[in-house]
């Protein structure tokens, strides 16, 4: 079954200047936590254990974060501080890390890519940890995808209905409805305008890919804004097999802008910081 999850955190943030200037977008807390662990955490609870992530120059602090610190821990071992560290031990016990750069950024699909090494021939997952996932009333959304990646034993990709008005911010896709928030994709455009968007389903920073995609992304030319983009190796895999859309249960922050990172913000100290699940 899918163990691995990749995440593409090359990225500069820079909607996030000057904050992101020497400290990874990934790395900015919603509320105690960085983004990036909710990240994992979401794949852990997917049962995903190997945890894959591309990184770029100025990235070191990811790699930090998921290790011990000695000093540290031995200066708050025996002191009720030593509860702030219990979620991020967990995920040190039970995950392995594993590390690639990618030294030009060449787009999502080339950042993907990258990660072929660590990633190999089975099917994976994909995070884009700067879309912050919850779901309060049941499954996370990677678990959603892993039980239909069960069932489908396809490329999934997750999807949210957005303003028409915003497609030019998402890949958008247009399929055939063959379940219940289901569709098998037809056509998908990276960032289209809404004049020429083929519907308002957007895909969200969630995928499970089957390991075909990166033959694919090699073949795939230069595409919006001259990247390489996951969407058109998507759009290739549709049209010769197959790829789900799954309107996921659950919100969906994009934490890459401010607006989104302080609706975030909020929802998560009401939810899991007043309430004591934040550790
Ligand atoms: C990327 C993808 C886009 C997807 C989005 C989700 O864009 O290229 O298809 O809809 O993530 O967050 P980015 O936000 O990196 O520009």
């Amino acid at each position: 079954m899918i163990k691995k999850c990749l995440f593409p955190a090359a990225g500069y943030g820079t909607r996030f200047l000057p904050a992101t200037k020497a400290m990874p977008k990934e790395m900015l807390p919603v509320v105690n936590k960085p983004l990036i662990q909710y990240g994992v955490e979401e794949a852990l609870d997917a049962g995903l254990t190997e945890i894959s992530i591309v990184t770029g120059r100025g990235k070191r602090a990811l790699e930090d974060h998921f290790d011990i610190s000695y000093e540290l821990e031995n200066q708050i071992k025996g002191t009720d501080k030593e509860k702030y560290l219990v979620g991020i031990r967990k995920l040190l016990d039970e995950c392995s890390f594993s590390y690639t750069r990618q030294t030009e950024m060449k787009g999502l699909g080339h950042a993907i890519l990258t990660g072929r090494p660590l990633i190999g021939d089975e099917p994976f997952a994909v995070v884009l940890a700067d879309d912050l996932c919850v779901n309060l009333e049941g499954d996370g959304v990677l678990t959603q995808m892993v039980k239909l990646y069960k069932q489908y034993r396809c490329t999934i990709v997750a999807i949210q209905e957005v303003d028409p008005q915003e497609t030019h911010k998402y890949g958008v896709i247009a399929g055939d409805l063959i379940g219940d928030d289901l569709y098998r994709v037809r056509n998908m455009v990276e960032k289209p305008k809404p004049e020429d968007a083929p519907s308002n389903l957007a895909i969200i920073g969630r995928y499970i890919l089957t390991p075909d995609i990166f033959k694919l992304i090699e073949e795939t030319e230069p595409g919006k804004g001259g990247e390489i983009q996951i969407t058109d190796a998507l759009m290739k895999q549709a049209q010769d097999g197959c790829v789900i859309a799954y309107k996921f249960k659950g919100t969906r922050f994009d934490c890459g802008g401010a607006e989104g990172y302080i609706e975030a913000t909020n929802f998560c100290f009401e939810h899991f910081y007043k309430t004591g699940k934040a550790y």
